[in-house]
């Protein structure tokens, strides 16, 4: 499964193919924050929602392509973003049954069992669906019809497969599961690193205008920001790099020996179970200066590929090894192409206007579900730039 992820459905070449998709859903999402804060009178918006639904977005977009799908009675999409949110969390929720299997019963009694059951009906009977019209749509007078390589989203690629390549066996069940797996895999990261960056932003205001200055000075007056300008603007990377380093969104990577294991004069059996702690390994003094702050600075001189797998044990953002993330480029480029955007079209500030932007004005506590998020719903005004 990994191998289709990282070979069919995630390689370099699909992702850049994806681009120009990707150009238009940060349009939307500028064009969102822009409705959002016109009709508040303080041009408030709730910035961890929007953020959501973007990647919720891009995500939905790379699998199922550009059909808007829509569960029963859904409208605008808040129905299907509840059911994500609820999936989101079941999946890191222990049933009782699984720790004392004769306690069962207390799942059924707080909701926990029919909770997970709509939820897995509602996901389940949305991806039928889009397998369904994605095999319809194959079909012509009788014959698979290919579809053009670089249109081609992530249930084409695993379909192609299904059909053509017999080294893969897969059924839809099979098909459902990846999807199911790049949702939950892709939506909460993408937007839990966006929100941090922006949270990081807001209480270093020297940073968020200097990264500003940067991108403006690059783009001239006119927006918006392309893939084509992103290797133009290496502070966006330090910038992410340093708040990766701070909040990795998965801050613990799970592993098992699979051989007996001598470390540092520990013996470690086979089938043990370890966990990688990777918050703490970012935040470590012995091997950051200021571990704890805010300075994309340290990386200006020595430039990290934050996506490269594994080149540097510091801090581990992406996992390493077999099981290091497949997405690491595609959600890098998502996240640096609505960045850049957000900070170019956008003055951002704080809704409290005895609240200035500055060191802690932004509650950074953390939640935590798939992945590590700020528990805080983020709050902000955007002030739309004239500059251009
Ligand atoms: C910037 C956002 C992202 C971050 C920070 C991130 C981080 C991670 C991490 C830390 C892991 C576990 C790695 C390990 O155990 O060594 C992982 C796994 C994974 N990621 Fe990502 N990821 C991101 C975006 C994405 C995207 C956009 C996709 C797909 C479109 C994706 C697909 C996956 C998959 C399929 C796995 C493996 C899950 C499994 O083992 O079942 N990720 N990711």
């Amino acid at each position: 499964m990994c191998c289709i992820c990282v070979h069919r459905i995630l390689s370099t070449r699909r992702n850049l193919a994806f681009g120009h998709v990707q150009e238009q859903l940060v349009a939307v999402l500028i064009d969102r924050i822009c409705t959002r804060a016109k009709a508040h009178p303080k041009g408030e918006v709730n910035l961890s929602l929007i953020l959501i639904s973007y990647a919720n977005s891009t995500i939905s977009r790379a699998s199922f392509g550009d059909h808007y799908y829509k569960l029963d009675g859904d409208i605008g999409g808040e129905k299907l973003r509840q059911v994500l949110a609820d999936f989101f969390e079941l999946v890191v929720t222990t049933p009782m049954a699984d720790i004392a299997p004769w306690l069962g019963w207390v799942d059924t009694l707080t909701g926990l069992e029919q909770r997970t059951r709509r939820t897995f009906e509602a996901l389940d009977s949305l991806l039928e669906r889009v397998v369904a019209d994605h095999r319809n749509k194959r079909f012509s007078s009788g014959r698979v019809v290919g579809v053009d390589e670089d249109q081609r989203d992530f249930v084409d690629v695993l379909l192609d497969m299904a059909d053509k390549d017999a080294e893969f066996q897969l059924d839809t069940d099979n098909i459902k599961a990846l999807i199911l797996d790049m949702l939950a895999a892709g939506t909460d990261t993408t937007s839990s690193v966006l929100e941090w960056v922006m949270a990081e932003l807001m209480n270093h205001p020297d940073v968020m205008q200097k990264l500003q200055d940067d991108i403006r000075a690059v783009l001239g007056v006119t927006g918006p920001v392309t893939r084509d300008h992103l290797h133009k603007l290496p502070y966006l990377k330090c910038v992410i790099t340093e708040s990766l380093r701070l909040h990795s969104p998965s801050s613990f990577l799970p592993r098992e020996t699979t051989e007996d294991t001598e470390l540092l004069g520990y013996h470690i059996p086979k089938g043990t179970r370890v966990t990688i702690d990777s918050w703490a390994i970012g935040r470590d003094p012995a091997t950051w200066e200021r571990a704890e702050e805010f300075v994309p600075e340290r990386f200006v001189e020595a430039p990290d590929d934050y996506t490269k797998l594994g080149h540097d044990f510091r801090f581990l953002p992406f996992g390493a090894g077999r099981r290091g993330c497949p997405g690491a480029g595609f959600g890098a480029s998502s996240v640096e192409l609505a960045l850049a955007n957000m900070l170019f079209h956008f003055d951002w500030g704080l809704p409290d206007g005895s609240r200035k932007l500055g060191a802690s004005s932004l509650d950074m506590s953390e939640a935590h579900g798939l992945s590590v998020r700020r528990q805080a719903a983020q709050l902000v005004l955007a002030k739309p730039w004239f500059g251009h």
